[in-house]
């Protein structure tokens, strides 16, 4: 066993440059491709272990000997410089247990698979509703402004209890907290205003509670005001961007696999086929950070005590022993019949998404109408990625029907 390189190592966060407009960085898959366990180097300069192998990423996402706490001195930070803008309150995905679980408890009855089954009439009719705006006396739209990013958004303002009035402020303050190339003082400037305005709303909510999560947290006697103020920070950004993003890549990669969209018709194979374009398209393409709180062996190398890791869900989704097979079109492939059930595009362990119930009703629901309502929908005009950013996603995708 050793610590000491044996590839060469690879700068992060690797960039989009060639390759499948829908795949992660060629960088990582190369990386993979040499081991489970590579080495890679953070903006700051320091080492850190780019983790691709799909066991080793369910190890540092499961063993406690991996930490998610920002607030150790070498967490892993993919921006340079970012290390000063990490407040002694950090919200609970990057906080460990006890207090991780302390607060995501506060938050789980909200979002049980019961609970959001419950909320699909609703779901339903906000994918209807953004259909008949986009469609209403005209054939052309742009599928992210029109369609992907108002449902999610309107989804979580409506849970959250966040006026929808404001969503262009917030979600062009979350595209600033979520991209690779902002600078730090941006990235402070971003946090202050979306915190500042939650601290707001929720005193609003103290006062007048209303029937939505953000009144519910707000009456606790055990959160402070800034506490829940940085939860909603959280729900508010985990809740809509990732799921907007997931809907547009899911319906260009649809529109490149015509033959495969009669798979979301069938009520039958509809979740499966929601479960393969999450593994396929696995958004959050820089991976998971993680320190190693003890020197750890992991796929034939020593991480060291005090070592980053980032464990890379995407490559991980793509491992042929796990999702290929005999039948299988190859996994970097849209297959719908797959059994893709065990991906890991949610996370894993104690982090693993608690959003996931509500992404996946949305994700069902919004492409099965789509396609559904607009069985003639094509792609027209040149479509744009988002690379830049932490969740992969599109910025444009011009569509008539
Ligand atoms: C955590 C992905 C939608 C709320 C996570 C994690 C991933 C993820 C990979 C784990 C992060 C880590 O371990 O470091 C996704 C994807 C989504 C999605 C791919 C859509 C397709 C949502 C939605 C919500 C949400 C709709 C709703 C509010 C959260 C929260 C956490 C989380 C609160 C933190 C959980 C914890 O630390 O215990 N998500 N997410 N996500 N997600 Fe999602």
């Amino acid at each position: 066993m050793t610590s000491a390189p044996t590839t060469p190592v690879l700068p992060l966060p690797a960039r989009h440059s060639g390759g499948c407009p829908f795949g992660p960085p060629p960088a990582y898959s190369e990386a993979a491709a040499t081991g489970p366990v590579t080495r890679a180097e953070l903006p700051d300069g320091d080492l850190c272990w780019l983790v691709t192998g799909f066991a080793e990423v369910r190890t540092v996402l499961s063993d406690r000997r991996f930490s998610a706490d920002i607030r150790h001195p070498t967490f892993p930070l993919l921006i340079a410089g970012a290390r000063e803008l990490i407040t002694d309150n950090p919200d609970f995905l990057r906080l460990d247990d006890p207090e991780h679980a302390r607060q995501r408890r506060m938050l789980t009855g909200e979002f049980l698979v019961k609970r959001v089954e419950s909320l699909r009439p609703e779901i339903q009719r906000i994918v209807d509703e953004a259909l008949d705006r986009m469609t209403a006396g005209r054939t052309t739209a742009d599928l992210v402004t029109d369609f992907a990013l108002p449902v999610p958004s309107l989804v979580i303002c409506l849970l959250l209890g966040v006026p929808y009035e404001d969503h262009d402020r917030f979600q062009s303050l979350s595209r600033t907290m979520l991209s690779q190339e902002s600078t730090v003082e941006q990235l402070r400037e971003a946090q202050e205003e979306v915190r500042t305005y939650l601290a707001d709303l929720t005193a609003r909510k103290r006062a007048q509670p209303e029937d939505d999560v953000l009144s519910r947290l707000a009456a606790r006697d055990d959160m402070t005001p800034d506490d829940v103020a940085g939860m909603a920070v959280l729900l508010l950004i985990a809740g809509h961007e990732t799921t907007a993003n997931m809907i547009a890549l899911s319906t260009a990669l649809l529109l490149e696999h015509p033959e495969q969209i009669p798979g979301l018709a069938d009520p039958a194979t509809l979740p499966g086929a929601v479960e393969e374009l999450l593994r396929l398209l696995t958004i959050v393409h820089t991976g998971l950070p993680r320190v190693a709180l003890e020197d750890v062996e992991l796929g034939g190398v020593t991480v060291r005590a005090g070592e980053g890791v980032m464990a890379m869900l995407s490559t991980a989704n793509r491992d042929e022993a796990v999702f290929g097979g005999a039948g299988r079109r190859a996994t970097d492939e849209l297959d719908l019949d797959r059994d893709a059930r065990r991906h890991l595009a949610f996370g894993f362990g104690v982090h693993q998404c608690l959003g996931q119930p509500l992404a996946r009703a949305e994700l069902q629901i919004a492409l099965e109408t789509l396609f559904r309502r607009l069985p003639g929908l094509r792609p027209t005009g040149e479509r744009e990625f988002r690379t830049e950013s932490f969740i992969y996603g599109m910025r444009s995708l011009p569509v008539s029907w």
